[in-house]
């Protein structure tokens, strides 16, 4: 499970546009090894026998036997080698704490033994007085997979030997919650040679899995989806394969706000696609890439395209046609329009199609007569097709639908269920995880996400541990009246967390608001973490809290107004009277001060993790302070040399490293902060997708331009002829060593402070030979970088011709002062 979570972890790259947290953990999770006695893990997940202890009985049955496989092959997974063979109608049921959409497995291995050979069993399986299928038999391994909605808290799941064989058999079930967004109702469309209709009430047909496929990629394992699915690779479907041509990226998707996410479908199916080849074809000629996939016929199907535009350098570039069956299914599409100006942002899109006669389902893509003559192109990333198990069935069938409606209602009444084995033991470990967290000064892990009740205790836990927080409570009535009743009016800003609304407190002091939406619980680790951080900080370059509201489920943050707001705003895009060189070296001088009193000045450091142009506030003397602290962490502390939570911060800032290995440390900030200085020195957000893909991200595209030593090509216009090329050179280098790959190349804030101080001074014209009081705390720290061997860090390190500047020990720093003195 843990495992799970990081493997996935490690995969993500920029997920959002916002912030990321990656953990889909299901509500529910029922994983059950039937007919053994003993629990097998599978991909880090427990399958816990359902003949291990009679206190967790799932079944409730006429007649049924475990059996275990005299013979198991070798290295076959023990969830294949026990099975439960009914010999009567059975029932397992499932206490349900979600309503919704659920994923059912079914996992048949045939086997033989003394008494029962598995091949030869013949029985039917229904949920909840639903037929999924019958007459079924296995003569080999074999998943089954169902997607259902469920409005009940209860799960039932009935097996009923047919014919002549007598009895029926499984060997595992899984049952779990899965998002509610995986199948919607709107926007699906219904195919027919009759034209296109929308398709309703997709969400409440019973699904069943027939093809999962990574187009142009590899098989992907449970292990790596966060829904545990298999999807394999679409080689065999193929009906041309010339005419295909795989493309892969290693760039993580960018999920649109809204759209795909990683439940839909895991980032390694939209990282790789089949796109036309045009190896030894003329780019002027039309073809089509086609796979035939074989289907049940005159059933339903649901057909899920999965596309992720990797082959464009530039928004609007790829326009193409999908055909299904030979049918127009979307003409001219053009994914970056669809994703919200997003270049490699994963789309899907859902159609339904009659099958008829056919056997097979065809899928074509092809280029669309809008495309530029020599850009024509087409892609497809990944398919999935699900029969619709038609409630036409049941209907036609109402004779059994009714026989198990009476068999399953009266066994219901019998049958007792209580299962929460699964759910127990992994809240018990969250909670054990939560408190060694908590220990380590208010970390909040978002494992945490879920479960209000725990929180509550945590939060009385935090309130007496740190006395004098109790002074900073204002009461809900307090607010109310400060921000007229959260007037819409007085809205000055709004967050992951929620809406920031300017009041003034009864003594006229001037406050922001910070509220959480509501009543949700959302964010609520984020809000206490905040609690405890700041109320134990004052710094001049830090915004203080005043105070915090935990009443009637509201969560509000009371904090000092900081009059001329974000940073960002005057930079760009406000129209506000641009910023000098001076005050702009001011203000990161200010913020590195506070972001370095964070790292160094505070018990066991505290790392900030979201640094942006946004959370550095201007005070009406334009002092810059750090805010939001939602996402603070303590440092590395005690024994851990860092700390490793879910992936959060703000896209275009993030650190790369932190990505790779979950491990935060403050040269995390150090990297966010780096792209602070160039997006001061440019004048441009650190990300701009509206830009080409080269310029898209400002880290990126500026140390491109420093690396050619022409940086001053893209600093901001209002700066030309302002700024001293020595200043500009020492603060260039600083932000570039902010944003070196491996975090043991960057150097600390305090370096960083006493650079862009040089910087200011080097512009001033006066270098100062001492350097001030309070400064004696951020000398340059001895160098670590050079002496530790960086293995997979290498890559991407700056040129450097330079040497002097960061990471370099104090007598270096005083003999830099004495050169440059007098010039
Ligand atoms: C199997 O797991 C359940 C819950 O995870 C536990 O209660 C039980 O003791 C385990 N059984 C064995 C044999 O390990
Ligand atoms: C079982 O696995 C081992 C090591 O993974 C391998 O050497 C062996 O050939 C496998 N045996 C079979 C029958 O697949
Ligand atoms: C199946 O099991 C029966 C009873 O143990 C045995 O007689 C028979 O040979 C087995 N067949 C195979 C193919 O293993
Ligand atoms: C088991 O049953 C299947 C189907 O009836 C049959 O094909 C197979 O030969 C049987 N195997 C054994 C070992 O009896
Ligand atoms: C199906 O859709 C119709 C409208 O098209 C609606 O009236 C009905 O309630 C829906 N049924 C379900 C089960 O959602
Ligand atoms: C999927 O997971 C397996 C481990 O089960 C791993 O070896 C493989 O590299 C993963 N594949 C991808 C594409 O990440
Ligand atoms: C393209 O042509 C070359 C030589 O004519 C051949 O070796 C190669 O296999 C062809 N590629 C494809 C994809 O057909
Ligand atoms: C692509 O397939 C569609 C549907 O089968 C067909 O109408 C169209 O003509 C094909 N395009 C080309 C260029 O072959």
């Amino acid at each position: 499970m843990e495992h799970t979570l990081s493997y996935f972890l490690s995969l993500t790259l920029l997920a959002s546009l916002i912030s990321i947290s990656i953990s889909f953990t299901p509500r529910d999770n029922y994983l059950i090894s039937c007919g053994s006695d003993e629990n097998s893990t599978v991909d880090n997940r427990i399958f816990v026998g359902d003949a291990t202890n009679p206190k967790f009985i799932f079944l409730s049955t006429g007649k049924s036997i475990s059996l275990t496989n005299p013979n198991p092959p070798p290295n076959s997974s023990s969830l294949y080698n026990t099975a439960r063979v009914f010999k009567t109608l059975s029932t397992y049921g499932f206490r349900m704490k979600k309503t919704g959409i659920v994923l059912v497995r079914f996992h048949f291995s045939p086997f033989n033994s003394t008494s029962y050979n598995l091949s030869s069993a013949v029985f039917s399986v229904s949920v909840n007085g639903y037929s999924l299928f019958h007459d079924f038999s296995a003569s080999n391994l074999l998943l089954r997979e169902f997607i259902l909605n469920i409005d009940s808290d209860k799960l039932d799941i009935a097996f009923a030997p047919e014919g002549e064989s007598g009895f029926g058999f499984v060997n595992a079930i899984e049952v779990f919650s899965a998002p509610d967004n995986l199948i919607l109702d709107n926007g699906v469309k219904l195919l027919n040679s009759n034209g296109v209709e929308e398709y309703n009430n997709l969400s409440s047909r019973i699904l069943e899995s027939v093809h999962r496929i990574n187009v142009g990629g590899l098989k992907l394992t449970p292990f790596n989806d966060t829904l545990w699915r298999t999807w394999i690779p679409d080689g065999d479907y193929l009906v041309l394969k010339s005419a295909a041509k795989k493309v892969a990226t290693t760039n993580i998707p960018n999920y649109p706000p809204g759209g795909s996410t990683r439940e839909i479908a895991p980032d390694n199916v939209y990282m790789t696609a089949q796109e036309m080849n045009r190896d030894n074809l003329s780019t002027l000629l039309d073809f089509n890439i086609t796979w035939d996939f074989p289907v049940q016929d005159h059933v339903q199907h649901l057909v899920r395209l999965h596309f992720c535009d990797i082959i464009s350098i530039g928004l609007n570039q790829l326009y193409f046609n999908v055909y299904i069956n030979g049918l127009m299914a979307y003409k001219d599409l053009d994914l970056s329009t669809l994703t919200l100006h997003l270049l490699a942002a994963p789309y899907y899109a859902d159609s339904v199609v009659d099958t008829d006669n056919l056997r097979a389902i065809q899928i074509s893509v092809g280029p669309s007569s809008l495309s530029n003559t020599f850009r024509k192109n087409a892609l497809l990333n990944g398919v999935e097709i699900m029969k619709i198990v038609s409630s036409e069935m049941i209907a036609s069938g109402s004779k059994r639908k009714n026989f198990w409606v009476v068999i399953v209602s009266v066994l219901g009444g019998v049958v007792v269920l209580c299962f929460i084995i699964v759910a127990v033991i992994l809240s018990c470990r969250k909670r054990k995880q939560k408190l060694k967290l908590a220990e380590s000064a208010g970390g909040w892990t978002q494992l945490g996400a879920r479960g209000g009740s725990s929180y509550s205790r945590m939060t009385e836990r935090m309130l007496s541990a740190s006395p004098g927080m109790n002074s900073l409570k204002i009461p809900f009535a307090e607010v109310q009246l400060a921000t007229t009743n959260f007037d819409r009016s007085l809205i000055i800003g709004s967050g992951g967390f929620g809406m920031v609304y300017k009041g003034v407190l009864k003594d006229n002091t001037k406050v922001a608001v910070k509220r959480g939406v509501p009543g949700s619980r959302q964010g609520l680790p984020e809000f206490q973490t905040e609690i405890t951080v700041l109320s134990k900080i004052r710094h001049r370059h830090l915004v203080s809290l005043v105070g915090y509201c935990e009443e009637q489920s509201e969560m509000i943050l009371v904090y000092e107004y900081i009059e001329k707001g974000p940073l960002k705003k005057h930079l760009y895009g406000s129209g506000m009277p641009p910023l000098s060189w001076k005050q702009r070296l001011d203000i990161c001088i200010g913020a590195a001060r506070g972001l370095h009193y964070l790292h160094t000045g505070f018990a066991q450091g505290i790392i900030h993790r979201d640094i942006k142009s946004t959370n550095i506030l201007l005070d009406e003397n334009y002092v810059a302070k750090v805010s939001d602290f939602g996402l603070s962490r303590s440092g590395p502390c005690l024994n851990e040399s860092h700390v490793s939570t879910g992936v959060k911060g703000s896209f275009g800032y993030l650190d790369p490293e932190y990505f790779r290995r979950q491990q935060l440390t403050d040269k995390s900030d150090v990297y966010s902060f780096g792209v602070v200085l160039f997006e001061v020195l440019c004048a441009r957000p650190a990300v701009d997708p509206l830009l080409s893909r080269e310029q898209v991200n400002l880290a990126e595209w500026a140390l491109e331009w420093q690396r050619q030593d022409m940086l001053e090509e893209i600093i901001d216009p209002h700066l030309r002829g302002e700024i001293k090329p020595s200043s500009l050179k020492k603060f260039a280098e600083t932000a570039q060593k902010c944003l070196a790959e491996c975090g043991l190349d960057r150097p600390t804030m305090g370096d960083v402070l006493w650079n862009l101080e040089y910087a200011l001074q080097i512009q001033d014209n006066e270098v100062r030979r001492e350097m001030r009081e309070d400064d004696s705390a951020y000398m340059p720290e001895l160098p670590t970088s050079r002496a530790i061997p960086r293995g997979p860090c290498n890559v991407g390190v700056q040129g450097d011709k330079s040497d002097e500047n960061l990471g370099i020990s104090t007598c270096q720093v005083f003999s830099q002062l004495l050169t440059n003195e007098g010039r």
